[in-house]
């Protein structure tokens, strides 16, 4: 099960790159357009350079933002000049018809692809056997006209499993904290998580029950412990 960080704000990546858990950040043309406007070049290579101060060795999407073929692979390869000097770097490009053959022009090249906005089980599998190593499902729209994204999800992973194909399956388009749990038992490898959902993740009101209780009766004993002049209290 791997976590990865569906942002491009470089305080939002910060904050969980602090905390260890990202395996991989994606981003989109959609998701930049709410930074700070400036050359994109610059605020991704300002992501890389959080990724290294903390030593991260783990993927980041950057997304191609045209509909044409050959001006998806020019932009693939400034990419990979612009932001080459990060090894983690793989390009996303949508499913599609001519897309296909950027996907496959890009793996003949030797640079990693996640093919993007994949909304059904044979986009996915077009995906894969074009060769990306990332198939990203959008768990999120699927349902908003009415299909199961679980069982999308599933059949992908059952045959991927069963074709042996290294493809994973990120599954994006989060909503709720319960399609996350949903998408990773319905099988998917990796969900990439807007960052608002990772601290309500870690929270339970029974946690907060539980530690407020341990820390009053220890607070409550040691104040015994001073007024019979056995301990200070801190
Ligand atoms: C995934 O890689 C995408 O960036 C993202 O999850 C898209 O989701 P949306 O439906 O919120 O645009």
């Amino acid at each position: 099960m791997k976590l990865f960080v569906d942002t491009a704000n470089l305080d939002e990546l910060e904050q969980c790159l602090v905390r260890g858990f990202p395996a991989g950040v994606t981003t989109n043309p959609a998701i930049l357009s709410k930074e700070k406007q400036r050359d994109f070049r610059d605020h991704i290579n300002d992501m890389i350079a959080v990724l290294l101060k903390y030593d991260c060795k783990i993927p980041l999407s950057v997304e191609v933002f045209s509909t044409e073929a050959d001006e998806m692979l020019r932009q693939a390869e400034e990419f990979m000049e612009c932001f080459g000097h990060y090894p983690y770097i793989n390009v996303k490009i949508p499913i599609g018809w001519n897309e296909l053959a950027v996907i496959a022009e890009l793996r003949r090249r030797g640079i990693e692809v996640n093919c993007t906005c994949c909304m059904s089980y044979n986009q996915a599998l077009m995906a894969a056997r074009a060769g990306a190593n990332y198939v990203s499902l959008f768990w999120g729209r699927i349902r908003d006209i009415g299909y199961d994204a679980g069982s999308v999800v599933r059949h992908v992973a059952e045959t991927l499993k069963t074709s042996g194909s290294s493809s994973e399956i990120i599954v994006g388009s989060i909503r709720h904290i319960a399609d996350i749990n949903e998408a990773m038992q319905a099988g998917a490898h990796i969900l990439t998580v807007p960052p608002k959902f990772f601290p309500q993740m870690c929270s339970h009101p029974k946690t907060d029950e539980a530690v407020q209780q341990f820390v009053s009766e220890f607070q409550k004993w040691q104040q015994q412990g001073a007024n019979l002049g056995l301990s200070k209290v801190a």
